[in-house]
């Protein structure tokens, strides 16, 4: 098969690591990739963002499956345009993708099939901020309805500060149009478990359970980031968790989607919070977790090609994944000052000296000549097995000091409990 990747971080990277692995694989385009891809593939000059350079380029290079790796191009309709031009997609077309494009259109699926989530209010207007917050209580969660990059909830310690973030929200200042309706809903309390299944638009497979790490701080302090790590499996996590959410989650966004004429294909991951009343739902995306298929790929022992493929068809395997009992960890090396003002260009040192036992994942890098320079927040994905989680820990956090650029920071207590 001939594929071609679409987006150029660390889990476009993750992707192209195991898609590289495949028998089924002739030849392995990124588009635009990174450093980190292009040792696995063919780099092409083309941004996600590129719907028609890469629909033809798809068609010229006679793809078999685009894999399209991030959101923006998924809510903005590369599925829709590339199944046009009769082009396979791993990936929801642009209606489905409002599950993770619109958080109020997730929202009121939740709400028509009685998936357990935070109660909210959508808030339209200035006028509405005032009775919306009185139904709930302090922290107050605000969340802008459209993408924002991961930044676009708020959580606000009292009436007051949610009062100007509503504000700031709904006159575009914060996140422009994604903003301009809002939810606000209930703070809940636990810990976070994401959950991720492939769909053909009727079957599923799920994926074993994995966990981010959004705080940019030791013990979840500082602000919010895209993720500074993940590891999977989750130890409390018990099978009989998993089958609930499946039953719970899953399966009626999935049958809803189909019964509603928008078959859901592609990555649904529930991003949840493991409350005391069990489970709820956070948000959905609609592809891979970023850093979640860093810690979740190298655990997966079958060929993930025929599950992209086949739910791309329509005709998922049917046999479940097959995982190593194995834990890994993934932690994610930033810029420093991210996720606040950061500078690039820093050379990464010393990645040649890392054990073969790491893969060190490239999230946001450039090449200049044999130098790989920073190029973004979240720089690299430092990942790595163990026997449990524990051993995963020694030996990755071992192994990430022999990596050194100007201003890098990480967590140091990912995977310790
Ligand atoms: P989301 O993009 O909806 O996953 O939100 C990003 C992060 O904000 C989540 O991973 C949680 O850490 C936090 N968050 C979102 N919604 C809530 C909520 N209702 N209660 C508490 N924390 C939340
Ligand atoms: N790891 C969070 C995300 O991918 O949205």
């Amino acid at each position: 098969m001939r594929v071609l990747i679409v987006g150029g971080g660390g889990r476009e990277h993750a992707l192209a690591w195991k898609i590289s692995q495949s028998s089924h694989l002739d030849k392995l385009f990124i588009a635009p990739g990174n450093p980190g891809t292009a040792q696995l593939g063919k780099n092409i000059g083309l941004s996600e963002s590129d719907f028609a350079g890469l629909a033809s380029f798809a068609r010229e290079e006679k793809i078999d499956l685009v894999v399209v790796g991030g959101e923006s191009p998924l809510v903005g309709g590369i599925a829709d345009l590339l199944q046009k031009d009769g082009i396979l997609v791993f990936g929801p077309t642009k209606e489905g993708a409002q599950l993770e494009g619109s958080k109020v259109f997730a929202k009121k699926v939740m709400d028509k099939v009685g998936i357990p989530t935070a109660s909210f209010k959508v808030v339209e207007s200035h006028e509405d901020v005032d009775a919306a917050l009185e139904q709930f209580s302090a922290p107050y969660v605000l969340k802008a309805e459209g993408l924002a990059g991961g930044k676009g909830v708020l959580i606000c310690q009292d009436a007051h500060e949610a009062r100007e973030n509503a504000s700031k929200l709904l006159s575009g200042e914060l996140f422009g149009k994604a903003g301009a309706r809002i939810v606000i809903e209930e703070f809940l309390e636990g810990k976070e478990l994401s959950m991720l299944a492939i769909s053909d638009g009727e079957r599923w497979v799920l994926m074993e359970p994995s966990r981010d790490h959004k705080k940019v701080g030791d013990d979840d302090t500082g602000p919010n980031t895209g993720g500074m790590g993940a590891y999977s499996p989750v130890p409390e996590v018990t099978e009989e968790l998993q089958d609930e959410i499946e039953k719970q989650v899953i399966a009626p966004v999935i049958q809803y989607m189909a019964e509603s004429g928008i078959p859901y294909q592609g990555v649904l991951y529930a991003g949840l919070m493991l409350t005391s009343q069990g489970p709820k739902v956070l948000e959905f995306n609609v592809r891979f977790g970023d850093p979640e298929i860093q810690a979740l790929l190298p655990r997966l022992e079958t060929d993930l090609l025929p599950y992209l493929l086949g739910a791309a068809e329509g005709k998922l395997p049917r046999e479940p994944l097959k995982w190593y009992s194995q834990a890994c960890l993934c932690v994610v090396v930033a810029s420093g000052g991210y996720p606040g003002q950061y500078n690039t260009g820093y050379p990464v040192f010393g990645l040649e000296k890392v054990d073969p036992r790491i893969v060190v994942f490239q999230a946001n890098t450039r090449q200049e000549n044999d130098e790989i320079l920073t190029d973004g927040g979240r720089v690299l994905g430092v990942t790595g097995l163990g026997e449990d989680i524990n051993n995963a820990r020694n030996l990755v956090y071992g192994e990430i000091e022999k990596i050194h650029f100007t201003g890098m920071h990480y967590r140091t207590d990912l995977g310790r409990r």
